[in-house]
């Protein structure tokens, strides 16, 4: 699955992100482009209802957004550069992911990679913050592919660029058919350590 945070229809990211799943495609794998335009994804309102329930209840785009990062196999995170970070949408949709927290309701071992386009600074920020975020919701890895384009379309003319996201869509497919298994005992852990977590 691509999934698209930028705003932008049919702009750079969604471009390259439609590069990878046809590569994915060509590997084998089912894919499906998620674009956030046009959709309505409220922020996360730290209610922590979720963590009860392992739903949000907030009723908009996410829930049938939530069905589809659920089913994906391997999860290509895709983000403009907005301000020197990634775009609200894409940190938007991470937040409310904290309603994934159960074992049988997580992202856990799917195969994540990164795209990101920027026009300037901020590039490796959001591809950090991205690859962090992979990290600890215990997903493989995958490659990333990062893009310097502007204006809507550019990254066409970046040969190199369109086929390393190709490739980032084989990559995954491959990656995820070596079925990644983070080990159970391990899965619950806290992040960071205080005198409030004992
Ligand atoms: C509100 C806004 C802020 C932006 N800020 C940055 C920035 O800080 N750094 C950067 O590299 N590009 C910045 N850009 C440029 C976009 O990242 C660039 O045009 C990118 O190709 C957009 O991708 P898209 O076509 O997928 O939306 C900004 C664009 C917009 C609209």
């Amino acid at each position: 699955m691509g999934l698209s945070c930028s705003p932008r229809k049919h702009g750079n990211t969604e471009i390259l992100i439609g590069e990878a799943l046809q590569g994915a495609q060509r590997e084998g794998a089912e894919v499906e482009l998620y674009s956030v335009a046009g959709k309505a994804i409220e922020p996360c309102d730290g209610c922590r209802a979720c963590n009860e329930t392992g739903e949000c209840h907030i009723k908009d785009d996410m829930q049938n957004l939530y069905n589809k990062l659920l089913e994906a196999e391997g999860i290509i995170f895709g983000t403009p550069i907005y301000f020197y970070s990634m775009a609200a949408q894409a940190k938007t949709i991470i937040d409310r992911t904290i309603a994934l927290n159960r074992p049988e309701r997580s992202l856990a071992n799917k195969v994540g990679g990164v795209i990101v386009v920027g026009g300037s600074l901020g590039i490796i920020d959001a591809v950090k913050d991205l690859y962090f975020y992979i990290v600890t919701r215990q997903m493989l890895p995958a490659n990333f592919v990062a893009a310097y384009a502007l204006a809507q379309g550019d990254v066409r003319k970046m040969e190199q660029g369109m086929k390393a996201a190709w490739e980032l869509g084989r990559q995954m497919v491959q990656l995820a058919a070596k079925k990644f298994e983070y080990p159970s005992e391990f899965r619950k852990r806290n992040i960071a350590y205080g005198t409030h977590t004992h």
